[in-house]
Protein backbone atom coordinates (compact mmCIF):
# COMPACT_ATOMS: atom_id res chain seq x y z
CA UNK A 1 0.00 0.00 0.00
CA UNK A 2 1.46 3.60 -1.05
CA UNK A 3 -0.91 5.64 0.33
CA UNK A 4 0.32 5.12 3.61
CA UNK A 5 1.52 8.87 4.48
CA UNK A 6 -1.14 9.75 6.98
CA UNK A 7 -1.24 13.68 7.84
CA UNK A 8 -3.60 14.68 10.20
CA UNK A 9 -2.52 17.71 10.97
CA UNK A 10 -4.04 19.93 8.31
CA UNK A 11 -3.19 23.38 9.74
CA UNK A 12 0.67 22.36 10.21
CA UNK A 13 0.65 20.70 6.71
CA UNK A 14 -0.85 23.66 4.91
CA UNK A 15 1.86 26.05 6.54
CA UNK A 16 4.32 24.28 4.00
CA UNK A 17 2.60 23.64 1.22
CA UNK A 18 0.38 26.29 0.86
CA UNK A 19 2.10 27.50 -2.74
CA UNK A 20 1.27 23.96 -3.94
CA UNK A 21 -2.31 23.47 -5.34
CA UNK A 22 -2.64 20.60 -3.00
CA UNK A 23 -6.40 20.17 -2.37
CA UNK A 24 -6.33 20.05 1.50
CA UNK A 25 -9.60 21.09 2.00
CA UNK A 26 -12.87 19.72 0.24
CA UNK A 27 -13.06 20.13 -3.54
CA UNK A 28 -16.31 20.87 -4.51
CA UNK A 29 -17.56 20.44 -7.94
CA UNK A 30 -19.21 24.29 -9.47
CA UNK A 31 -21.52 24.22 -11.84
CA UNK A 32 -21.62 20.52 -11.95
CA UNK A 33 -23.00 18.74 -15.26
CA UNK A 34 -23.68 15.47 -15.18
CA UNK A 35 -22.86 13.74 -18.71
CA UNK A 36 -23.64 10.32 -17.68
CA UNK A 37 -24.76 7.77 -15.44
CA UNK A 38 -24.44 4.46 -14.44
CA UNK A 39 -24.02 1.88 -11.55
CA UNK A 40 -21.43 -0.35 -10.15
CA UNK A 41 -20.65 -3.78 -8.13
CA UNK A 42 -22.28 -7.06 -8.51
CA UNK A 43 -26.07 -5.62 -7.21
CA UNK A 44 -26.04 -2.56 -9.28
CA UNK A 45 -25.90 -0.69 -5.44
CA UNK A 46 -23.26 1.79 -6.09
CA UNK A 47 -24.31 4.88 -8.34
CA UNK A 48 -21.32 6.29 -10.48
CA UNK A 49 -21.63 9.37 -12.61
CA UNK A 50 -18.89 11.38 -14.86
CA UNK A 51 -19.43 14.87 -14.35
CA UNK A 52 -18.10 18.33 -15.54
CA UNK A 53 -17.24 20.66 -13.00
CA UNK A 54 -16.54 25.05 -14.74
CA UNK A 55 -13.97 25.36 -11.75
CA UNK A 56 -11.41 22.35 -13.23
CA UNK A 57 -9.11 23.22 -16.34
CA UNK A 58 -11.71 22.71 -19.61
CA UNK A 59 -10.40 20.48 -22.55
CA UNK A 60 -10.24 24.40 -24.09
CA UNK A 61 -7.45 25.10 -22.32
CA UNK A 62 -5.36 21.82 -22.14
CA UNK A 63 -2.01 22.10 -24.50
CA UNK A 64 -2.51 19.66 -27.34
CA UNK A 65 0.98 18.36 -26.98
CA UNK A 66 0.36 16.57 -24.10
CA UNK A 67 0.80 12.93 -23.77
CA UNK A 68 -2.93 11.71 -25.09
CA UNK A 69 -3.39 9.01 -22.45
CA UNK A 70 -1.63 8.31 -19.21
CA UNK A 71 -1.50 5.31 -16.93
CA UNK A 72 -1.33 6.31 -13.18
CA UNK A 73 -1.87 2.92 -11.70
CA UNK A 74 0.24 2.56 -8.53
CA UNK A 75 1.17 6.18 -7.70
CA UNK A 76 2.02 7.23 -4.48
CA UNK A 77 -0.76 9.51 -2.76
CA UNK A 78 -0.96 11.23 0.10
CA UNK A 79 -3.59 11.44 2.73
CA UNK A 80 -4.95 14.40 4.17
CA UNK A 81 -8.07 14.28 6.12
CA UNK A 82 -10.46 17.50 6.93
CA UNK A 83 -10.95 18.78 10.39
CA UNK A 84 -12.65 18.78 11.97
CA UNK A 85 -15.24 15.67 13.51
CA UNK A 86 -18.64 15.45 12.65
CA UNK A 87 -20.07 15.04 9.63
CA UNK A 88 -17.99 11.86 7.84
CA UNK A 89 -19.62 8.93 5.79
CA UNK A 90 -20.32 6.19 7.56
CA UNK A 91 -17.15 3.83 7.01
CA UNK A 92 -19.06 0.45 6.55
CA UNK A 93 -20.81 2.81 2.98
CA UNK A 94 -17.55 3.42 1.74
CA UNK A 95 -16.63 0.15 2.32
CA UNK A 96 -19.69 -0.56 -0.37
CA UNK A 97 -17.83 1.45 -2.60
CA UNK A 98 -14.79 -0.76 -2.28
CA UNK A 99 -15.91 -3.44 -2.93
CA UNK A 100 -17.63 -2.83 -6.09
CA UNK A 101 -14.84 -1.22 -7.32
CA UNK A 102 -13.55 -4.82 -6.84
CA UNK A 103 -16.45 -6.44 -8.38
CA UNK A 104 -15.99 -4.44 -11.44
CA UNK A 105 -12.33 -5.05 -11.49
CA UNK A 106 -13.31 -8.49 -11.81
CA UNK A 107 -15.40 -8.47 -13.56
CA UNK A 108 -15.23 -5.88 -16.21
CA UNK A 109 -11.70 -4.77 -16.32
CA UNK A 110 -8.74 -3.30 -14.43
CA UNK A 111 -8.28 0.13 -15.75
CA UNK A 112 -10.72 2.97 -16.69
CA UNK A 113 -10.31 6.33 -18.25
CA UNK A 114 -10.79 9.75 -16.42
CA UNK A 115 -10.77 12.35 -18.98
CA UNK A 116 -9.23 15.80 -18.46
CA UNK A 117 -11.96 18.07 -16.36
CA UNK A 118 -14.41 15.54 -15.78
CA UNK A 119 -14.18 13.92 -12.08
CA UNK A 120 -16.32 10.80 -11.70
CA UNK A 121 -18.69 10.39 -9.01
CA UNK A 122 -19.38 6.92 -7.07
CA UNK A 123 -22.07 6.91 -3.74
CA UNK A 124 -23.91 4.51 -1.34
CA UNK A 125 -26.05 5.89 1.18
CA UNK A 126 -23.82 8.10 3.26
CA UNK A 127 -20.63 7.70 1.34
CA UNK A 128 -19.17 9.65 -1.77
CA UNK A 129 -16.04 9.25 -3.61
CA UNK A 130 -15.05 10.71 -6.65
CA UNK A 131 -11.76 11.04 -8.64
CA UNK A 132 -9.95 14.22 -10.00
CA UNK A 133 -7.97 13.84 -12.83
CA UNK A 134 -6.31 17.56 -12.50
CA UNK A 135 -3.69 16.81 -15.05
CA UNK A 136 -3.39 18.19 -18.72
CA UNK A 137 -4.04 14.76 -20.46
CA UNK A 138 -6.22 12.22 -19.98
CA UNK A 139 -5.38 9.33 -17.19
CA UNK A 140 -6.09 5.77 -16.85
CA UNK A 141 -5.99 4.51 -13.25
CA UNK A 142 -7.35 1.19 -11.72
CA UNK A 143 -9.80 0.26 -9.91
CA UNK A 144 -8.12 -1.72 -6.84
CA UNK A 145 -6.20 1.12 -6.31
CA UNK A 146 -9.39 3.12 -6.31
CA UNK A 147 -10.75 0.42 -3.96
CA UNK A 148 -7.62 0.13 -1.46
CA UNK A 149 -7.64 4.19 -1.54
CA UNK A 150 -11.61 4.76 -0.92
CA UNK A 151 -11.33 2.20 2.12
CA UNK A 152 -7.70 3.45 3.96
CA UNK A 153 -9.44 7.44 4.04
CA UNK A 154 -12.81 6.20 5.02
CA UNK A 155 -11.60 4.06 8.05
CA UNK A 156 -8.34 6.31 8.98
CA UNK A 157 -10.06 9.92 8.84
CA UNK A 158 -12.92 9.70 11.44
CA UNK A 159 -14.08 11.23 14.68
CA UNK A 160 -11.56 9.48 16.34
CA UNK A 161 -8.96 11.47 13.61
CA UNK A 162 -10.64 14.92 14.20
CA UNK A 163 -11.80 14.14 10.70
CA UNK A 164 -14.82 13.97 8.43
CA UNK A 165 -13.39 12.16 5.53
CA UNK A 166 -10.45 13.21 3.14
CA UNK A 167 -8.53 12.91 -0.03
CA UNK A 168 -5.41 11.27 -1.05
CA UNK A 169 -3.58 13.51 -3.19
CA UNK A 170 -0.61 12.14 -6.02
CA UNK A 171 2.71 13.06 -4.94
CA UNK A 172 2.77 14.90 -8.37
CA UNK A 173 -0.30 16.60 -7.79
CA UNK A 174 -1.73 15.16 -11.27
CA UNK A 175 -4.81 13.35 -9.27
CA UNK A 176 -7.05 13.14 -5.89
CA UNK A 177 -9.37 11.26 -4.59
CA UNK A 178 -11.98 12.25 -2.62
CA UNK A 179 -14.19 10.50 0.31
CA UNK A 180 -16.68 12.31 2.25
CA UNK A 181 -20.51 11.97 3.34
CA UNK A 182 -22.99 12.24 0.49
C1 LIG B 1 -9.07 12.62 -23.83
O1 LIG B 1 -10.03 11.66 -24.15
C2 LIG B 1 -11.14 12.19 -24.82
C3 LIG B 1 -12.16 11.09 -24.95
O2 LIG B 1 -11.58 9.92 -25.43
C4 LIG B 1 -10.68 12.75 -26.17
O3 LIG B 1 -11.77 13.30 -26.85
C5 LIG B 1 -9.64 13.84 -25.91
O4 LIG B 1 -9.09 14.27 -27.15
C6 LIG B 1 -8.51 13.32 -25.05
N1 LIG B 1 -7.68 14.44 -24.63
C7 LIG B 1 -6.36 14.42 -24.66
C8 LIG B 1 -5.67 15.64 -24.14
O5 LIG B 1 -5.72 13.45 -25.08
C1 LIG C 1 -8.65 4.52 -22.50
O1 LIG C 1 -8.42 5.41 -23.58
C2 LIG C 1 -7.52 4.88 -24.52
C3 LIG C 1 -7.23 6.00 -25.53
O2 LIG C 1 -8.43 6.54 -26.02
C4 LIG C 1 -8.13 3.65 -25.16
O3 LIG C 1 -7.24 3.09 -26.10
C5 LIG C 1 -8.41 2.62 -24.08
O4 LIG C 1 -9.08 1.51 -24.62
C6 LIG C 1 -9.26 3.22 -22.97
N1 LIG C 1 -9.29 2.28 -21.85
C7 LIG C 1 -10.40 1.97 -21.22
C8 LIG C 1 -10.25 1.01 -20.09
O5 LIG C 1 -11.49 2.46 -21.50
Amino acid sequence: MKFLALIAALSTFAVGVSATAIPSTPFVCENEKVLSTYTIGKNNEVEAQVVSCSNLPGLASRSVAQKRQTNVCGNTCNTNCFTPSGGGPNPYDCQVISDALLYDNQNIGTLFNITVGTPIYMQYASCETFFVNQATYNETYCRNDWSSVVEYVAFNCQSQQNAHGGNCVASDQSWFIQVQAT
